[in-house]
C-alpha cells in the first residue's frame, strides 16, 4: 500500500493523494490578468494525477508583483479570468486548485527570468518598491521604501482583499507566501529587517507583521476551504532565519489555523550558497517544523524527483505531502506515472485511457527494445 497514493485531509479538504503540484510563476500575463498560458498550464497540472494543484505567486497589488509580466488578483478582470479558468477545468477534472497569494517587496518590478537574468525592470516598465527596511536586494537593485504603519495597513488589507477574490474566483485552497526573500520574509530574517521599532529586532517583532497579514488572509478565507502558508526554513547564510525559528513561526501559523505548513528555503540573500543540487536538500526543514508541531500538515519540496524518494520520504515521517515543481514541468503525467511506479493502476482522463501502460499491449518490449 502506497502512502503517497493514499487519501489526505487537509483541513476540509480531502486529496486523493500526497503529491501537490507547487506554485509555479509562468511569467506570461498582461496587466496581472492571466493568458491562455495559464489556462493550458493549469490543464496540464491538473490533470497530471497530482492532488492538488497551487497556481503560482500572485500579486495581491500591483506593486507586489515580482516582474511586470505576474499574475494578480487585485482587480475584477483578473477576477473573472481565474473564474473563467476554474469553469473550464472543473468540468474535466476534479483536482483541487489552489493559488498561492503574495507580494515581492524589495524583489518587485523585475524583468522576467528570460530577459537580463530577471535583473530590475528599466526604468519605463519598473515601479516603486517596499519592504521592511531600505535594503536592496542586491547591488544595481531597487532600494525599496521601508514600509510606515499606513503602508503596513495597506498591504494587509490588499492581501484580504485578494484573497476574497480567490474566494470569488471559485479556488478551493489559498497558499500565504511568505517564503524565498519576498515581502514576509524581509520582514522575518534579520538579513533583511533592520527595523528599531515593534516590527524589528527579536522574532517576535520579526514576525508581527507576517502574522498580521496570515491573519487578515485566515479572517478573509472561508473555514470550508483549506488554507496553507509557504516559508522558509532557512537563508542559507549566517546571521539570517533559522530552523529553530521556522519552528516558533510555523507552530504560531498552525495556531491560527493554517491548515498546512509548507518548507522551502532560500531566495532573501542574492550570495547565499544553497545545496539545491541535493535530492530533498529541504527536507529536513519540514522534518523539524513537524517535531515541532506534529500535529500540523507539512508539506516537503526541493529536489524531490522520484516516486520512490517521495513515498520513502512519508514512510519516514518526514513529511505528510510532497510539493513537486520542475518535475512535473518536465513530465506532466509525473502523477500518473508515480501510480505505475508504486504498484496502481493509472488513473488517466478517459480519452487518454489507451495511452495507460496496461492497457497497451507491447509497450514495455518496444520500449527495452529501442533502450
Ligand atoms: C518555473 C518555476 C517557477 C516557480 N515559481 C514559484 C512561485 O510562483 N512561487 C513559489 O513559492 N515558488 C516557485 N518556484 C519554486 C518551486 O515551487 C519549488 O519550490 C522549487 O522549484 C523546488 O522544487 P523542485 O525541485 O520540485 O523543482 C518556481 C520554480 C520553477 C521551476
Amino acid at each position: 500500500m502506497s502512502l503517497l497514493f493514499t487519501p489526505r485531509a487537509v483541513g476540509p479538504l480531502t486529496l486523493k493523494n500526497r503529491i501537490v503540484v507547487a506554485p509555479m510563476c509562468q511569467y506570461s500575463a498582461v496587466d496581472g490578468v492571466p493568458q491562455p498560458w495559464h489556462a493550458q498550464h493549469v490543464a496540464r497540472m491538473a490533470l497530471s494525477g497530482a492532488g492538488l494543484v497551487v497556481i503560482e505567486a500572485t500579486g495581491v497589488e500591483a506593486a507586489g508583483r515580482i516582474s511586470w509580466a505576474d499574475v494578480g488578483l487585485w482587480n475584477d478582470e483578473q477576477e473573472a479570468a481565474f473564474a473563467r479558468i476554474l469553469r473550464d477545468i472543473c468540468t474535466y477534472s476534479d483536482t483541487p486548485i489552489g493559488i498561492q497569494l503574495g507580494h515581492a517587496g524589495r524583489k518587485a518590478s523585475t524583468n522576467p527570468p528570460w530577459i537580463d537574468h530577471g535583473g530590475p525592470a528599466p526604468a519605463d516598465q519598473a515601479w516603486e518598491t517596499v519592504s521592511a527596511s531600505a535594503l536592496a536586494y542586491r547591488d544595481g537593485w531597487h532600494v525599496p521604501t521601508a514600509l510606515d504603519a499606513a503602508g503596513m495597513d495597506r498591504v494587509v488589507e490588499a492581501f484580504a482583499q485578494a484573497t476574497r477574490r480567490a474566494d470569488r474566483a471559485g479556488f478551493d485552497l489559498v497558499e500565504l507566501h511568505a517564503a524565498h526573500g519576498y515581502l514576509l520574509t524581509q520582514f522575518l530574517s534579520p538579513l533583511s529587517n533592520a527595523r528599531t521599532d515593534d516590527y524589528g529586532g527579536a522574532l517576535e517583532n520579526r514576525m508581527r507583521f507576517p502574522l498580521r497579514v496570515a491573519q487578515a488572509v485566515r479572517d478573509a478565507w472561508p473555514r470550508t476551504k483549506a488554507l496553507g502558508v509557504r516559508f522558509n526554513g532557512s537563508d542559507w547564510t549566517e546571521g539570517g532565519i533559522t530552523v529553530e525559528e521556522a519552528q516558533v513561526f510555523g507552530r504560531a501559523l498552525h495556531d491560527m489555523g493554517y491548515d498546512y505548513l509548507h518548507l522551502t528555503s532560500g531566495g532573501n540573500v542574492a550570495t547565499a550558497r544553497i545545496p539545491g543540487d541535493l535530492p530533498g536538500y529541504q527536507v529536513p526543514f519540514a522534518e523539524a517544523v513537524k517535531a515541532a508541531a506534529p500535529e500540523a500538515t507539512v508539506m516537503a519540496v526541493g529536489m524531490i524527483v522520484t516516486p520512490g524518494q517521495a513515498e520513502d520520504l512519508l514512510v519516514a515521517g518526514q513529511a505528510d505531502l510532497i510539493a513537486v515543481a520542475r518535475a512535473v514541468l518536465d513530465d506532466p503525467n509525473w502523477g500518473h506515472h508515480a501510480a505505475t511506479a508504486l504498484g496502481r493502476p493509472e488513473a488517466l482522463p478517459l480519452p487518454y485511457e489507451r495511452a495507460g501502460v496496461e492497457r497497451w499491449p507491447g509497450y514495455a518490449t518496444a520500449r527495452s527494445a529501442s533502450n
